[in-house]
């Protein structure tokens, strides 16, 4: 038997999106309309937050959410290095200057102390990654004194101490990237916010700089979320707290069967109700026992191997980030395991072999 990586599908939701997709394209509104609107305040209401701006994917929520916190050109952005590169990459459009700081190589999320260590006077903001479904500690990062981007592209659905990922800084991404936990069919994300005026300016910089389609007072973007991904988003978020315990329930198999006894399991941080976009267990060797799965069957894989500060893009921005030995450690050790919500008990049971024949 082979299990894949990313355990869910869609199937089982394929006549629902069907018929959702046939109302928008005989309703003949493609872009910006009703489902746009709708599906923003559906979500905005889900993570208990005052707005919800759909934009064209999770990096231009970034570039979109930085602006409109008030980053400028030269502004420097303390941001982790062990993240998808995208977070780093965001920073650097808009001309603010990304700042790498550390990880917690546990948890894979940045700390108060790792991001305090990065900070300068020039320091404009801080972009927290929920990575891989965990929440970085929210409180205590609201207590440097700048403002907190959280970047919730992989958790949607995740809480710390009972508030929804997403609505604990100042503002908050998502990507509905197909292998996301809220999937769309293609690209989408969107900016959230509990600000009346950063939720002003995202909404002005994603169409164009405008707030009325004839004056254009910012260089702005044209991202929007359109309607037939919209109407994708509507029928799925209601699944979203479902699939999330599906996983948290494959998250408990893993540690039932004894998966702690071959590799290092996942570590919520305190108070987090993890989402496990991905499984991400630890192991010393966790290249070679990447291979050992494969051959075996087992969809597994390294991210972020080469954290952002050693990409070549980001080399001008990286001439002085001081070592960062939580980041070195996880993209070292870290290896993801098949999850997803239609991970079975066999499936697991299947890796957790391969795992123990791998691991000695
Ligand atoms: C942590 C993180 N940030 C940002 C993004 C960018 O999202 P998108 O691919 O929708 O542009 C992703 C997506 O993979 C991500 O995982």
């Amino acid at each position: 038997m082979s299990v894949p990586l990313f355990a869910s599908s869609l199937d089982r939701y394929l006549p629902r999106l069907t018929d959702r997709i046939a109302d928008v394209v005989q309703e003949g509104r493609y872009i910006l309309g009703p489902e746009v609107q709708a599906f923003e305040s559906e979500f905005a209401s889900y993570l208990g937050a005052r707005h919800c701006i759909g934009v064209a994917n999770g990096t231009d929520a970034l570039a979109i959410a930085l602006r409109a916190l008030g980053v400028e050109p030269g502004d420097e952005v303390v941001l982790p290095s062990y993240t998808f590169y995208a977070t780093a990459e965001a920073a650097a459009d808009i001309g603010a200057v990304p700042v790498f700081c550390d990880v917690d190589p546990h948890t894979f999320c940045v700390t108060a102390e790792t991001v305090r260590a990065a900070m300068t006077p020039r320091t404009k903001a801080v972009i927290a990654v929920h990575l891989f479904g965990n929440v970085a500690p929210m409180a205590e990062l609201r207590e440097l004194g700048v403002p907190v981007l959280e970047d919730s592209a992989q958790a949607a659905g995740a809480k710390l101490d009972g508030g929804m990922a997403g609505a604990l800084g100042d503002a908050a991404t998502f990507s509905f990237f197909p292998s996301k936990n809220l999937p769309c069919l293609g690209d989408g994300g969107a900016v959230v916010t509990n600000d009346d005026e950063v939720a002003k300016l995202a909404r002005r910089l994603r169409f164009h700089g405008s707030d009325d389609k004839q004056t254009f007072v910012e260089v702005g973007y044209n991202s929007r979320l359109d309607e037939i991904q919209a109407a994708a988003l509507r029928v799925l978020l209601p699944e979203l707290d479902g699939w999330n315990a599906a996983r948290r329930e494959a998250a408990a198999s893993y540690e039932r069967q004894g998966l702690g006894g071959h590799v290092s399991l996942p570590e919520p941080v305190d108070g987090a109700e993890h989402v496990f976009h991905l499984y991400m267990a630890r192991h010393e060797r966790a290249e070679e026992l990447v291979g050992t799965l494969n051959a075996a069957g087992v969809g597994a894989r390294t991210y972020y191997r080469v954290p952002a500060h050693r990409q070549p893009a980001m080399a001008r921005f990286a001439t002085e980030t001081p070592d960062l030995p939580g980041t070195e450690e996880a993209a070292r050790t870290g290896l993801a395991l098949p999850m997803g919500t239609q991970l079975t008990d066999e499936a697991v049971a299947e890796v957790v072999a391969a795992c123990a024949s791998g691991s000695t």
